[in-house]
């Protein structure tokens, strides 16, 4: 049987995850693939702390050893962030080898770049595992979707902020010893930073906006809010209202423009978000054709993500043995704007906290009646030495949250927490 030589850069929680299922499940792939995929160089930084699982691997600590060898033809990026990142994967390109990624940083921000890269080379470039996971989604999207008109897409996208989340409310773990954990298992990034504060999530946005709408959109576009923020009165408050907190991202079409928006947000407690617990992931997708359908599944973790990689590989693989032009992994292209606040509309649970002595809850009133706000619960809630206001709004405007919130800055009530209520 013909071999396939492949490069790998990066020998972390998703490299050494690859290597695992490639020598597990050799006899699957092959005869799937009709090639033996060999893995035959692996870039680390410090071949001392690899050689265990590196096993038959050449580690080289020179990327130009995987760059001018002539054998490998599909190389796989596993080390994550921008640069040199970037760097490696155009200069592989160019150089004719197809690549797979998991880097959603590097596809969010320069995908568009290094796609027209590949195509130009007629190579291939394959991405399924910088979303969700171990979830096949994108794959989903650009193929079992592509004649569908999608509407919206909601998901859990983020493992690390779901894994703390959930520890936080179901065992009453603190934020840090979850986080410190939730790096242990290795579902946060080396630096977590953008998994907290939901930009990890934003990355998987644009991405999955690509596939859905064709949009192309950047950080400028929209907002994205993380968990650093949230307060386990809120946790608590939220609970009692019926709703569980998820930090989600939303990407749904609004009179024909584009609204993409990141954070935490309350769900269900009977719908099927609130029940995806820990580093899981789904995502909920609503289109013309098929309703309403719920991709679910583990969102981080070595081996599920590894699988990801493996199969956007064997496709590779495949696409060698014909003969035609490469395809991009996603061909829809469409121009929306994105929508503007007075245009996109959903209903919102606020907590202010106010002054037990001040006349809070008369301003607060003034002010809905003043912004048109109307709403379904208005209480006083004491908790310790603190109050609290918490409201929760009919559907309003984006437009008509920021005038009401920046009202009340004005007037001195400080907005601990503004949530968007999934419908
Ligand atoms: P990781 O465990 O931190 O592994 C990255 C590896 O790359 C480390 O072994 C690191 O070496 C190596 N590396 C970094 N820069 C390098 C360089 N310049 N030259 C050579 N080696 C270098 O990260 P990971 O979790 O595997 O993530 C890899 C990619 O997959 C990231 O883009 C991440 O966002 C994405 N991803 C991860 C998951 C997940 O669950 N972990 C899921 C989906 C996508 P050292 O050991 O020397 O630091
Ligand atoms: N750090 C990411 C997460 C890895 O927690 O979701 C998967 O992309």
């Amino acid at each position: 049987m013909k071999k396939v030589k492949v490069g790998l850069l990066g020998l972390g929680t998703v490299g050494s995850g690859v290597l695992k299922i490639l020598a597990r499940n050799q006899d699957k792939i092959s005869n799937i693939a009709k090639r033996q995929i060999e893995v035959v160089k692996a870039l680390v930084r410090d071949p001392k702390k690899h050689e265990k699982e590196a096993n038959q691997v050449k580690l080289v600590t020179d990327f130009d050893e995987i760059l001018n060898d002539k054998d490998i033809e599909i190389v796989i990026e596993a080390i994550g962030g921008l640069h040199p990142a970037e760097e490696f994967i155009a200069s592989l390109l160019e150089h004719g080898k197809s690549v797979v990624t998991a880097n959603k940083d590097l596809i969010a921000s320069h995908g568009p770049r290094l796609v027209e890269i590949a195509n130009r080379n007629n190579v291939d470039f394959m991405y399924e595992a910088s979303v969700a996971g171990g979830i096949p989604i994108l794959n989903a999207l650009s193929q079992s979707f592509a004649g569908d008109e999608i509407i919206e897409i909601a998901g859990i996208v983020n493992g690390t902020t779901n894994y703390i989340l959930t520890q936080m409310v179901d065992h009453h773990a603190n934020f840090q010893d979850a986080l410190k954990k939730a790096q242990e298992l290795g579902f946060a990034e080396a630096d977590p930073t953008n998994d907290i504060t939901g930009k990890d999530a934003a990355y998987k946005m644009i991405i999955l906006t690509r596939f859905a709408f064709g949009a192309n959109l950047t950080f400028d576009d929209f907002e994205y809010h993380g968990i650093e923020e949230v307060k386990s009165f809120d946790v608590r408050q939220i609970a009692k209202l019926g709703y569980s907190l998820k930090l989600l991202g939303i990407s749904r079409k609004v009179n024909n423009h584009i609204f993409v928006e990141v954070g935490p947000t309350l769900v269900k407690q009977s719908g099927q978000l609130a029940h995806v617990k820990n580093e899981y992931n789904a995502v909920g997708v609503r289109s013309m054709a098929v309703g309403n359908s719920f991709f679910f599944g583990p969102g981080a973790g070595s081996l599920p993500t590894a699988n990801s990689v493996v199969s956007d590989l064997m496709a590779e693989v495949n696409d060698m043995s014909m003969t035609s032009e490469a395809e991009s992994f996603n061909r829809y292209q469409d121009h929306l704007d994105p929508a503007k606040p007075k245009e996109v509309f959903d209903s919102f649970y606020l907590s202010l906290k106010i002054d037990a002595k001040d006349d809070a809850i008369l301003t607060v009133s003034k002010l809905l009646v003043e912004h048109q706000i109307g709403f379904r619960e208005l209480n006083k809630v004491e908790e310790g030495k603190s109050t609290y206001i918490v409201l929760v709004t009919d559907k309003i405007s984006h437009q008509q949250l920021n005038d009401f919130t920046t009202a009340m800055k004005k007037n001195n009530i400080s907005v601990q927490a503004a949530y968007k209520i999934l419908k």
